[in-house]
């Protein structure tokens, strides 16, 4: 069973405000903005279009689930990204944030690499499971808990087409 908790229409709508905000905050900057793969891919593709800066955009690829719903504990990078982070101020665009592992980890790792600045830009910020400390500068959404699907969004792979998102109610279930 899945209920609907943010439609096509809300998202479209703030996804373009994100946008709005980051181009202001920005505007003398060059931004890298890095999606986190696979869940960020959608929500990378349409925020990009709502920045009205000539940014770079580049991906990287990290594995934190098998295919349950709660985080693994450690952090694993399948994919670095290709363009030079040293100096550049990075956006990391990511579509949800639980424990905050992978986010944290991921700020870590771009400062370590000599980035001016590493900020965060996520879809929804779900406090419910917080382990690490991290705010995001940017949040679409912030929703208390449950398990969420679609518009990027996985359970075991499926469902990251839909484009609404939904929260699932039996996730063993798929
Ligand atoms: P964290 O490291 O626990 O913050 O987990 C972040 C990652 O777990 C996200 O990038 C998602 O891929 C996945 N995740 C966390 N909560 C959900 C959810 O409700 N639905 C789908 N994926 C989730
Ligand atoms: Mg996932």
């Amino acid at each position: 069973m899945k209920k609907i908790v943010l439609s096509r229409q809300e998202i479209v709508k703030r996804v373009r405000e994100l946008g709005q905000m980051i181009t202001r905050d920005f505007a003398h900057d060059d931004l890298l903005l890095i999606g986190v793969l696979n869940g960020a891919f959608i929500f990378t593709a349409d925020l990009a279009r709502e920045i009205g800066l000539p940014i770079e955009i580049d991906f990287i690829r990290v594995a934190s689930y098998g295919s349950g719903t709660s985080s693994s504990g450690t952090v694993t990078f399948t994919k670095d990204v290709e363009r030079p982070v040293a100096g550049k101020k990075i956006m990391l665009v990511e579509d949800i944030i639980d424990t905050g592992r992978t986010i944290a980890r991921l700020q870590q790792h771009f400062l370590r690499l000599g980035a001016a600045s590493v900020h965060i830009c996520a879809l929804i910020d779900k406090k419910e499971r917080r382990e690490v400390e991290v705010h995001p500068d940017y949040a679409g959404f912030v929703v208390a808990e449950g398990f969420l699907v679609g518009y990027g969004l996985d359970f075991a792979e499926q469902y990251r087409n839909l484009p609404d998102v939904y929260h699932l109610e039996n996730p063993t279930q798929p």
